[in-house]
């Protein structure tokens, strides 16, 4: 079968005919229909994840989309993140217990390019963030998958503002076509300059902040939050700390939490990609084929990717 091959740690993939797996107890094989290329992909890849450096060579792929029996099913694989090959491939070898069934008629790539950021959006914003109607939303990273979802989500949730705060022109305007309210731009490393921003567009004191950056957009969001506001953290693509003052903390009793997909249960993540199927969600995306998968992982992983890149089988 032809597959895409992590030949090393901090390498691109490489695609290439291998044997395809056996499945083991409790194992079946899924034909990959689509699987998309992530963050969390390029980091495991990298060996610089705190899941440590991955035995190679592998297939790479967190997650895809895939038919078994003729029926549509999402998956899950922790390639990279333990031993084991991944969703970049003709076929994959799953847990059955893992397979999510997709609705009839449901876009694969739409599903594959939403995936496991857009269950990290859903249950950020909704279960740890406790996201209420008629509630001000401060989305971070808008114009990535996660910021997509997080904006269309939060619409959905009735909230009552949702602002967006997103870097590159063309992030703002995936943000802004996603439905944001108001689209702030991440172009300054001034964290008085960005806080004035926040709390001009978000018209009051905002009540939820979702962060997929962390760093100083993050410590500018926090200053706009009213008392008991939240701040949800779940990447650190703009910093690995958060320069916010112990003030802006306690003056206003904020809560900062943290969360990760890798703490939902089996359970937990097949009743969101469930949930999500049914939503009429869209991201930005494009479709590139197995073949190209090496220049489709490099443009990811260099951050010149428009949207989400889905590998098509
Ligand atoms: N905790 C979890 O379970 C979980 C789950 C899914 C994702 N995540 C994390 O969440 C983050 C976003 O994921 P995603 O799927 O939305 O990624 P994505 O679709 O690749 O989008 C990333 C977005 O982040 C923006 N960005 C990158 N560096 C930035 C910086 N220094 N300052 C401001 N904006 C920056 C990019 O803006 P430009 O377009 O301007 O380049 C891009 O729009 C990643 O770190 C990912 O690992 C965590």
């Amino acid at each position: 079968m032809r597959a895409a091959l992590i030949p090393e740690p901090g390498r691109p993939p490489v695609v290439a005919d291998r044997e395809p797996p056996e499945p083991g107890p409790g194992e079946v094989l899924v034909e990959v229909l689509a699987a998309p290329i992530t963050p969390l992909d390029v980091l495991c890849a990298s060996g610089r994840s705190y899941f440590g450096v991955p035995r190679t060579p592998y297939v790479p792929g967190v997650q895809g989309v895939g038919t078994l029996d003729g029926r549509t099913v999402w998956f899950p694989t922790p390639a990279g993140m333990a031993p084991g090959d991944g969703s970049m491939a003709a076929v994959a070898c799953v847990p059955e217990a893992d397979l999510v069934p997709l609705p009839a008629g449901v876009d694969p790539v739409r599903l594959a390019a939403l995936g496991l950021s857009a269950v990290a959006a859903h249950r950020a914003l909704l279960s740890t963030g406790g996201l209420r109607p008629g509630e001000t939303v401060i989305v971070l990273g808008a114009g990535g998958v996660v910021g997509q979802v997080a904006v269309q989500l939060a619409r959905l949730a009735g909230a009552a503002r949702v602002v967006a705060g997103a870097r590159s022109a063309a992030a703002r305007e995936r943000a802004s076509a996603a439905g944001a309210d108001a689209v702030v731009a991440l172009d300054t490393d001034d964290v008085a300059e960005l806080a004035g921003r926040f709390t001009e567009a978000a018209g009051g004191p905002a009540h939820l902040v979702l962060d997929p950056l962390y760093g100083v957009p993050a410590a500018a969001a926090a200053q706009a939050l009213g008392p008991g506001g939240r701040l949800v953290n779940l990447g650190s693509s703009a910093g690995d700390t958060f320069p916010v003052d112990s003030s802006t903390l306690r003056s206003r009793s904020l809560r900062v939490l943290g969360y990760t997909n890798n703490a939902l249960t089996r359970e937990e993540r097949a009743e969101s990609v469930a949930h999500l199927a049914g939503q009429e969600l869209t991201v930005a995306h494009e479709t590139v084929p197995l073949a190209d998968a090496g220049a489709a992982w490099e443009r990811q992983a260099a951050g010149a990717a428009q949207g989400r890149i889905v590998l098509v089988v």
